[in-house]
């Protein structure tokens, strides 16, 4: 059985548990994006629990690309400053810190960008139900520019590595779905075509950051919508971001649009966690980057059978209740507490990220 607490590399970096953060929004930022000091705090705190390596939530490359409001910017080159707070309070906890950078494409609200939401094709999107147009080649090629300069922000700001958002219905995701990528140019009509934003999106981001930075992607191993990416095209696509030299993938699924089987599932029993386990083994089969396995994991002893088989697990919600989690489980506890109850926000989402559960006792103990 394989060790939690035992080094692995992406690239360069050695990281020294096999526990990952998984990439979560907090809503802790400035309307301008700015990262403010309660979520600096909030991953610093992350980092003194324990957790091998964090990844911060999505960060917007360009104002339309925002997909929530109180989301963290990484537009301009105005917020490596700020950005650098984020990695200095990690790596003063002793953690280590991606960020993860996105383009929500259509899947977002035209209140919260200013303007139109823009897609591979012109429909309403299926999850936020806005009407979305076309983007136009012009477009596509500064989208692809703006992830690459994103990333060099990143790397600018201090964070050891970058990921790259490819799943849950954002940008990248909407070019990989034959539902919402309906072009016929060179950027759709067939698998091949569907799969040339991301691949284009890997190489400006790799001649950005240089050779030896580590890039790498959380993938939407299958859609799991009628019509949407299906998992023999998801393998395809992880086989052709590893062939083309991505450093990592992290194995995800669903949508917004996929109800139940969204990215962030009911857990009750043991038999529920690692719901994406099989996608993962599937794509550890067909790439030669590390693999890491999102989605549902709870018990430290499922934890620790997931790891025969691929090279790390992330985790968001349970580090929500419990930051510490790491530590606790190196402690050996065998639990986390987190239930999937999907209330991870303090006072709806206008307040940001918080343990619904937790408040709730915070709420009952004030009387
Ligand atoms: C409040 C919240 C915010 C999230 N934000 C992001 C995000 O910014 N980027 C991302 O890739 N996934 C995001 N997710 C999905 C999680 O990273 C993760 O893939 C999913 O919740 C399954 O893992 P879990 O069972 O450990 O929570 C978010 C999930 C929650 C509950």
């Amino acid at each position: 059985m394989a060790e939690i607490f035992t080094p692995w590399k992406m690239k360069d970096l050695t990281i020294p548990n096999r526990l990952v953060r998984s990439a979560t929004w907090e809503g802790l930022a400035e309307a301008d994006g700015t990262p403010t000091h309660d979520l600096i705090n909030a991953l610093g705190d992350l980092a003194e629990g324990g957790v091998g390596l964090i990844i911060t939530g999505y960060a917007f490359i360009l104002p339309e690309g925002r997909g929530l409001p109180k989301q963290t910017g990484v537009h301009i080159d105005a917020m490596v400053g700020p950005l650098t707070r984020i990695s200095d309070a990690v790596h003063k906890a002793g953690g280590l810190v991606a960020m993860q950078i996105v383009h929500a494409g259509g899947q977002t609200k035209a209140e919260w960008i200013g303007g139109q939401p823009m897609g591979p094709s012109a429909m309403v999107n299926p999850a936020f139900k806005e009407e979305v147009g076309e983007l136009s080649l012009m477009h596509i090629e500064d989208i692809i520019d703006a992830f690459a300069m994103a990333a060099a922000r990143v790397k600018a700001a201090g964070f050891d590595a970058v990921q790259l958002h490819g799943a849950h219905g954002y940008l990248i995701n909407q070019f990989l779905s034959p539902l919402t990528n309906r072009r016929e140019d060179d950027y759709g009509g067939n698998p091949a075509n569907r799969a040339r934003f991301a691949y284009d999106v890997l190489s400006a981001t790799r001649q950005a950051v240089g050779p030896r930075y580590p890039v790498f992607i959380k993938l939407n191993s299958a859609d799991y919508v009628e019509g949407g990416l299906a998992l023999e095209e998801g393998l395809a696509v992880a086989q052709g971001l590893s062939q083309r030299g991505i450093d990592g993938i992290e194995v995800s699924g669903g949508t917004p649009a996929a109800g139940k089987l969204s990215a962030s599932r009911v857990v009750k029993e043991a038999s529920d966690e690692g719901y994406f386990l099989t996608n993962a083994v599937a794509i550890k089969k067909v790439v030669s980057c590390p693999v890491i396995c999102v989605g549902g994991w709870r018990s430290r002893s499922e934890v620790e059978k997931a790891l025969d088989q691929v090279d790390a697990v992330a985790l968001s919600r349970p580090f929500i209740r419990q930051p510490d989690l790491a530590n606790r489980w190196k402690a050996g506890e065998e639990k986390a507490a987190c239930i999937s109850c999907n209330q991870c926000f303090k006072v709806g989402m206008k307040q940001g990220l918080g343990c619904g559960q937790e408040l709730k006792k915070q709420e009952k103990e004030q009387g």
